[in-house]
């Protein structure tokens, strides 16, 4: 079993688009995947799946505290060679936050139960960085960093990387980062442009070969719980579909290279 995050502490920068492609890909490459919706507005859950969906079945919380719940398997309106499972999240997840003597260690110390026989699971954290994130990031074999080219989102990215090497220095010394990965990318500003450079020769080694544009059709995608580039028709349409694929098919070999 590997576990992935996709880790920033900030909103809107494409965590949970980015854990749905990459739930849906090793899905569709043969995998059985368990994706864990750690944030309370749920969107992962309904990323994936726009269907009636128990919420109690199986809470993440119950990664947390309690009797661990099993996830429930998604039955997906398209056919997918392996499986999607998901641990779905709701406002009842501010109860780990709240509670001090829930450790940030659980996670780890009970996913491996709650995913037995996963091939890959996906942990998509709330955008602050709390508890929630460091458990990901302690529960975690890969963390790979969406973020969007604004001033705001680059600022931030010191404090998730000191807190990525604390994290690695105090519970889990095998975290490997992927990289960042630009999303939302805009071709036409030179604001993007000027913030990428800047990146790419303060942190050479991070940054990966790919980017994403900002396309509509990725958020149209989201919101009908479907992968961006199934049945994709339109010129925009194809290349936001490729490109998403083509970073999550990058990140995937990186967790399953042998
Ligand atoms: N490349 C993109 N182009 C257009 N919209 C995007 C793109 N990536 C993400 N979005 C949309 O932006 C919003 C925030 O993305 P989301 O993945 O939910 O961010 P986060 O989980 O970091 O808060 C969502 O509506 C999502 O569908
Ligand atoms: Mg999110």
């Amino acid at each position: 079993m590997k576990t992935i995050v996709c880790a920033i502490q900030k909103g809107g920068q494409g965590k949970s688009m980015l854990s749905t492609h990459l739930a849906f890909l090793a899905a569709e490459q043969g995998r059985s995947v368990v994706a864990v919706d750690l944030d309370g507005q749920g969107t992962l859950t309904r990323n994936l799946f726009d269907g009636e969906i128990d919420r109690d079945a199986s809470p993440t919380l119950s990664l947390f505290s309690g009797s661990i719940r099993r996830p429930t398997t998604l039955e997906l309106p398209f056919s997918l060679k392996g499986s999607v499972s998901v641990m779905t999240g709701d406002r009842r997840l501010v109860q780990i936050d709240e509670t001090p003597k829930i450790g940030a260690e659980a996670l780890r110390d009970r996913l491996g139960e709650c995913a037995a026989g996963a091939d890959l699971v996906v942990l998509d954290p709330p955008p602050t960085l709390g508890k929630r994130l460091r458990a990901a990031l302690i529960a975690a074999d890969f963390v790979v960093m969406p973020f969007v080219p604004a001033r705001e989102s680059v600022d931030g990215l010191g404090d998730l990387m000191d807190t990525i090497e604390e994290v690695k220095r105090d519970y889990n010394p095998g975290l490997q980062v992927i990289g960042l990965l630009a999303n939302k990318v805009n071709s036409r500003s030179s604001f993007d442009r000027r913030i990428l450079d800047d990146l790419q020769d303060a942190a050479p080694d991070m940054l990966l070969p790919m980017m994403i544009h900002e396309r509509t059709s990725v958020s149209g995608a989201m919101a009908i719980s479907r992968p961006v580039w199934l049945g994709a028709t339109g010129e925009s349409r194809q290349k936001a579909g490729a490109e998403v694929r083509k970073a999550c098919m990058h990140i995937l070999q990186t967790v399953f290279k042998r």
